[in-house]
């Protein structure tokens, strides 16, 4: 059995393995083309109000409980109370279900990231060339395998060797790769086949200023259910992450401040992902251009890459690297929380768990991948959207139902059970105020049910 005082060696570690966990492929891949659909500037500011108050007070209360209970997810919920262990049971499955589908696409980033090295950016540019790679039967496996095998890596590694040492070189990195891209993405001009030129500063204008015409309520509930689910996956809350990191916090450390600094770095990134990407998209493929959904990376972006001229080669190998330390980062944290789970649940080692996790989560990848080729399909989804396939299935049931269901349950056990004090005492433990302390127990209280019983309907269809 793995020593029981598994932690981060202090604050730093702790920060940048749980913004690192933050920062992912949902800041880098949903919050853009999430922001191009749902009116730019307003998504952001809705979704900036709802990070300070709803996700700060989930982002608090995960990693309260993980701290306070010293457990992994699967335990945490059940050492607070018997009754409760039902949401550490979602709490584990939740991670299970999301890694199986994020090594698919952390392998697709893989690939870009080696096409881009190794042949031209026009190749990646060609119409049909994503979608012939995802349907092909073997490279998207080859790919999906790397992308796991170095996650299994750094998770087999343990906490401290593996984790915190893999965040602290990563993070700076990526932040300032981000920073580059998005800066160079502002400079950006281009004259299109009828003479009209569009430059970065027009695009960033389009990305932050809010764009009200044809609003309506629907379109309004709309925004706001898109924002408190990319919160969700953005914050890695509701999904057992933050709680079991949590548990690797010593003591002494002052979870108040973590709290913000997590939470300022995980929305600035996203934001800073909007202005890399929604600019030079603008620039080279107009309006149009941003309405390519979930094709927005790896489809649009790639055209964009090509359109810059030599250069564009050497900005798309820079920016698919950056992608995948963001993934990566994130996949571990995924990971983590499932071997916690099975080391306590089965009493076993680190390396034994990380193993035989790495061979499941294969096996359901493999099945994922198929997907896209021999085990196609298409399916209505109750919430009116269309499931292509096994991979949005998935999705939809892990992070519009398993997760509002895990949060609903935690706010009625922290809001009501517990009372919010429960959460407070230990963010006040270590001597530092938790200055947000009432924003924390009405948001828990009144406002985190009311919006996930809103969500639940939503996705449900029945709003
Ligand atoms: N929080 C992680 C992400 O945004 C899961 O991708």
């Amino acid at each position: 059995m793995e020593n029981k005082k598994t932690s981060f060696s202090g604050s730093l570690g702790f920060i940048l393995a749980a913004a690192g966990s933050a920062v992912g492929l949902g800041n880098l891949w949903r919050f853009p083309y999430l922001a191009a659909k749902d009116g730019g500037g307003l998504f952001i500011l809705v979704y900036i109000i709802l990070a300070l108050t709803f996700g700060f007070t989930l982002l608090t209360a995960d990693i309260a409980i993980g701290r306070r209970t010293g457990k992994n997810a699967l335990e945490a919920y059940g050492a607070i109370s018997k009754k409760w262990k039902f949401v550490g049971v979602l709490s584990f499955i939740v991670p299970f279900v999301i890694l199986g589908y994020y090594s698919v696409i952390g392998g697709w980033i893989t690939k870009y990231v080696v096409d881009y090295v190794v042949t031209d950016a026009s190749v990646m540019a060609q119409d049909g060339y994503f979608t012939s790679f995802i349907s092909s039967p073997v490279s998207p496996i080859v790919f999906m395998f790397i992308f796991l095998a170095i996650t299994s890596v750094i998770v087999y590694l343990g906490v401290e060797k593996g984790i915190e040492k893999f965040s602290k070189i990563i993070m700076p990195g990526l932040l300032l790769l981000i920073i580059a891209i998005a800066v160079f993405s502002l400079t950006l001009s281009y004259t299109d086949e009828n003479g009209i030129t569009r430059t970065g500063l027009e695009g960033m204008k389009i990305y932050f200023v809010p764009n009200f015409e044809g609003l309506t309520f629907s379109k309004v509930l709309e925004i706001i259910v898109d924002a408190v689910s990319q919160l969700f996956f953005s914050l890695s809350v509701a999904m057992g992450i933050m709680i079991t990191y949590g548990s690797y916090v010593k003591k002494d450390i002052n979870l108040t401040k973590s709290v913000t600094q997590i939470e300022i770095f995980d929305t600035i990134v996203a934001v800073l992902a909007g202005l890399m990407i929604v600019p030079a998209i603008y620039v080279f493929a107009g309006l149009e251009g941003m309405n390519a959904g979930a094709g927005l990376m790896f489809i649009s972006l790639p055209k964009v890459f090509n359109s810059m001229g030599a250069i564009g080669g050497v900005v798309g190998a820079l920016f698919f690297l950056m992608v995948i330390f963001a993934a990566l980062t994130s996949s571990v944290s995924i990971m983590e929380t499932v071997v916690a789970g099975v080391m306590s649940l089965f009493k076993t080692t680190r390396k034994k768990a990380a193993f035989t996790m790495f061979v499941i989560f294969a096996l359901i990848a493999v099945v994922i991948c198929m997907g896209y080729n021999v085990l196609y399909f298409e399916a209505d989804l109750p919430n009116g959207a269309k499931a292509q396939q096994l991979l949005d299935v998935i999705d939809y049931v892990a992070t519009s139902l398993l997760m509002p269901v895990i949060t609903i349950s935690t706010a009625i056990l922290i809001g009501w059970i517990t009372k919010p004090k429960w959460v407070i005492e230990e963010m006040e433990s270590s001597g530092h105020k938790f200055t947000r302390k009432y924003l924390f127990s009405f948001v828990i209280k009144y406002c985190t049910p009311v919006l996930m019983v809103v969500l639940l309907l939503k996705a449900l269809g029945i709003l």
